[in-house]
């Protein structure tokens, strides 16, 4: 299966590394991250060249990276530069791949494409991770399905209502979802109870779902004391598996600003039928309740870890051994639209990467 390379991909939390070296696997290769003595976040191939241990196993000595194994230390550009072994003579094929890591709003990302189209600039923002007038929370979780069944279960929010009732959606009175064909919400809209509609650009895909006049879900319990509420969300997609959703809920009938929350989801594969579902969750109301802030986090973990993760493994379970969704011709619903633009966009993105490097190799 092909990914899309040229692209930057989450490779966990700030948090997560420390003193100890940590493994990845990512686009079918093992990698290690390590933060060196002077705060710098390394990825490298996690094999060592010599007898192929894997260096996660090792130890970090100052800016390098030790193997487990004989000794050979590795520096931040994946060269040896240190032989505990004979006269130290560094033969020149010691080394490993080396990955671009930048370290941005408390999130990783690495760059396993062609290092000089590598664009900081291009990293989704999570500035929210470091807003004073925010409280947050991060983690992440394995996933035993192709990314892109992740990405779809995400750009159509209407599953929320069957597959959450305890969780984000919550018991409250469920209407039939109405599809919006003009972009925004419809004419008159303030009647229709349950609302979706799309917006694309350029580089997004944006799927927005507007509840009126629904008991407020679980997940806001903790946070808020409203009753019944009208609630707005929407999630932005960016290529390859990069969503952005942010959720306005406001008291129903009250003119008050609605409390904001933002959710951020970062599908990175691990391979073509696993991947890390990386997550940060962040809101501006009831922020210095910290039990609170907790109970927000185990409704996510709850709705993540035990609905969401386990129905894309029976899936994908189901779907056999491919990751090619319309091969196997899929009953699509008007509330799939964005997904399924989605898919096609990145096929296109694909195939233009790879006819480009073609071109260059030529
Ligand atoms: S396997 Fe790494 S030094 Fe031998
Ligand atoms: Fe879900």
């Amino acid at each position: 299966m092909s990914f899309m390379r040229n692209s930057w991909y989450c490779a966990g939390w700030s948090t997560e590394v420390a003193d100890k070296p940590v493994h990845r696997k990512i686009l079918g290769e093992e990698i290690v991250l390590y933060r060196t003595e002077s705060g710098k976040v390394i990825a490298l191939g996690d094999k060592c060249p010599h007898r192929f241990a894997p260096l996660h196993q090792g130890r970090i000595k100052g800016e390098n990276l030790e193997c487990p194994y004989h000794g050979l230390q590795f520096g931040g550009d994946g060269k040896c530069v240190f032989n505990p072994h004979g006269e130290g003579k560094i033969p020149r094929s010691a080394k490993t791949d080396a990955f671009i890591l930048e370290e941005r709003g408390g999130a990783l990302w690495i760059w396993m494409g062609e290092p000089e189209k590598a664009d900081p600039e291009q990293i989704i923002e999570t500035e929210f991770l470091a807003d004073k007038t925010f409280v947050s929370r991060t983690g992440y979780h394995p996933v035993g399905g192709n990314y892109m069944l992740v990405v779809d279960n995400l750009l159509d929010l209407t599953h929320a209502q069957f597959l959450h009732p305890e969780t984000v959606f919550g018991k409250g009175s469920a209407d039939r979802w109405q599809v919006s064909k003009t972009g925004k919400p419809s004419e008159g809209g303030e009647e229709v109870m349950q609302e979706v509609w799309f917006e694309e650009t350029e580089d997004t895909m944006t799927a927005h779902q507007m509840m009126r006049n629904k008991p407020k879900p679980p997940l806001w319990d903790p946070i808020v004391d409203y009753e019944m509420t009208d609630l707005h969300s929407w999630i932005t997609w960016y290529a390859p598996s990069n969503l952005r959703l942010t959720l306005e809920l406001s008291e129903r009938g009250s003119n008050e600003g609605p409390a904001t929350m933002i959710v951020m989801h970062f599908l990175t594969p691990i391979d073509e039928f696993n991947c890390y579902y990386f997550f940060a969750i962040g809101w501006d109301t009831n922020i210095e309740d910290q039990e609170a802030a907790d109970r927000v986090l185990g409704i996510v973990l709850q709705t993540i870890i035990d609905e969401d993760g386990p129905i894309v493994e029976d899936c994908q379970a189901y779907m056999g051994e491919t990751s090619d969704l319309f091969s196997l011709r899929p009953v699509l619903l008007p509330t799939d639209g964005v997904a399924v633009k989605a898919r096609r966009r990145l096929e296109e993105l694909i195939q233009d990467e790879q006819e480009q490097a073609k071109v260059a190799a030529e």
